[in-house]
């Protein structure tokens, strides 16, 4: 059985740090989805790290990271971050597996994804500009070239016979290529799969599969959240992967039935980054304050993150397209010291009160409307048990596995991996 982990908001939930700790529990960690749009940030003993493309199991030396057939890899981004790692005594090239079915993100994947952004104005979707839309677009166009094409003879070909393609659609969106170097970004690009061919490339569907079969544990990494979801996020402001279970299946080749428990990670408020509706979004002191206190700067692009209160109606639907079995809370730490918490627990739209996501969510007239809670002051920081946590908070959890009616497993205080309480059991 396979068990997934992934974020139930708008990505940033700190799936890093959870999948970090709970990795000892498996032997394989693999990714699904999504590219190096994603950051995960793993904090060890006071030692921060951002992966984008790697799964977070990759500190763990008994642990194989696959990087599975649902990813978008873009080389140059890959082998930085491998290289990164070396110093820091992770044996990599021992532990990374890359699926020969993940697709390869080109340079002019990068240069048409800031065409497409440049010609939405400020309808604008707010990527990462890491290439991920046109990569996928070539994916479910039928054109894309993927890790195992670097393996033969024809790849050179079938680069070229793309990247014609991509020139005549830059031309098209009036792109000013001038300025892109383009020379420069093939060279390191063509150098990168080069470095790239000294790893282990696996028919992922079969590995994975074999290595169920064989007892080992599995746990699926997911990227983004739920609401960036392509089919049931916040359309058109979204990524273009399935972020949510179902995409572990398509994303690792593994049969819906062979999923075992499913981990939804939430922040105790709500973040989100680039454009896009946020009904719970806090455009004031608050809001600011949270942004402070929670760091809250995009590990990847590092954009300030858009701030709110935790909005419950998008959890539950997260949970219901999820199947989530159990929930773990973060960044609860950064609440201490507001005199009031609030939660999202109903829209109200055009006078009627909603209790669901509707189809239009960036509808102006959507009001969310709000339970309040009493804040806390203690610092959560260095506590290690459920008992050390203040009565005002242990009250807002229980509230909050009550509305989900999902048990909250894990309550992380800090980014450190030691910061972390398991309040119910979650194996
Ligand atoms: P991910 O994309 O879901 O892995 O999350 P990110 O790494 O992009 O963002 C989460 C941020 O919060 C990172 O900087 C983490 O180090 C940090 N973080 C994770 N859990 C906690 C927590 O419980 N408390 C605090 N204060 N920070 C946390
Ligand atoms: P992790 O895995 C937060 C957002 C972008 C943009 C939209 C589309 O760290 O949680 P894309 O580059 O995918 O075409 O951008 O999705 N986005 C993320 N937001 N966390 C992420 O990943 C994200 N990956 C993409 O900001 O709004
Ligand atoms: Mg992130």
């Amino acid at each position: 059985m396979v068990d997934v982990l992934l974020g139930l908001q708008w990505g940033d939930e700190g799936k890093g740090k959870i999948a970090d700790f709970i990795t000892p529990h498996y032997d394989i960690v693999a990714r699904f989805q999504g590219g190096p749009n994603a950051g995960h940030s793993l904090e060890i003993n006071g030692m921060k790290h951002v992966l984008n493309t790697i799964p977070s199991g990759i500190f763990h030396p008994n642990c194989i990271n696959l990087i599975g057939s649902g990813v978008v890899i873009d080389p140059v981004k890959l082998k930085d971050e491998i290289s990164k790692l070396y110093p820091l005594g992770v044996d990599v090239k021992k532990n990374l597996f890359l699926s020969k079915r993940a697709h390869l993100i080109l340079p002019t994947h990068r240069l048409l994804d800031a065409a497409s952004e440049q010609s939405k104005g400020k309808n604008k979707i707010g990527s990462t500009l890491r290439g991920i839309s046109p990569s996928y677009q070539d994916k479910t166009g039928r054109s894309g070239i993927r890790v195992g094409d670097m393996n033969l003879a024809t790849f050179k070909y079938k680069y070229d016979e793309v990247k014609q393609r991509h020139l005549s659609l830059l031309r098209f969106y009036g792109f000013d290529l001038t300025a892109s170097n383009l020379q420069q970004l093939e060279d390191d690009w063509f150098a990168a799969i080069d470095y790239l061919r000294d790893y282990v490339q696996v028919d992922s569907e079969y590995y994975i599969n074999e290595a169920m079969v064989s007892g080992m544990k599995i746990l699926a990494e997911g990227a983004q959240g739920s609401m960036l979801d392509i089919d049931f996020g916040t359309y058109p402001f979204v990524t273009s992967s399935n972020t949510i279970t179902a995409g572990a299946c398509t994303g690792l080749g593994l049969a819906p039935r062979h999923i075992n428990r499913v981990y939804g990670i939430f922040k105790a408020y709500c973040t989100r980054v680039g454009g896009g509706p946020f009904p719970s979004e806090l455009i004031d002191e608050t809001g600011e304050l949270i942004r402070k206190k929670g760091h809250e700067f995009g590990a990847t692009t590092g954009r300030p993150r858009r701030t709110g209160w935790i909005d419950l109606v998008a959890l539950k639907y997260a949970i219901m397209l999820n199947g989530v079995t159990h929930v773990f809370i973060t960044k609860s730490d950064v609440l201490s010291g507001f005199t009031e918490i609030k939660a999202c627990d109903r829209y109200l739209s055009h006078g009627e009160i909603l209790s669901g996501v509707p189809f239009e969510l960036n509808d102006e007239s959507l009001t969310p409307l709000y339970k309040s809670f009493k804040g806390w002051d203690k610092d959560l920081t260095t506590a290690k048990h459920e008992c050390d946590l203040p009565l005002n908070f242990t009250e807002y959890i229980s509230y909050l596995e009550n509305e989900l009616a999902v048990p909250v497993s894990i309550v992380s205080v800090g980014p450190d991996r030691d910061q972390t309480i398991i309040r119910k059991e979650f194996r």
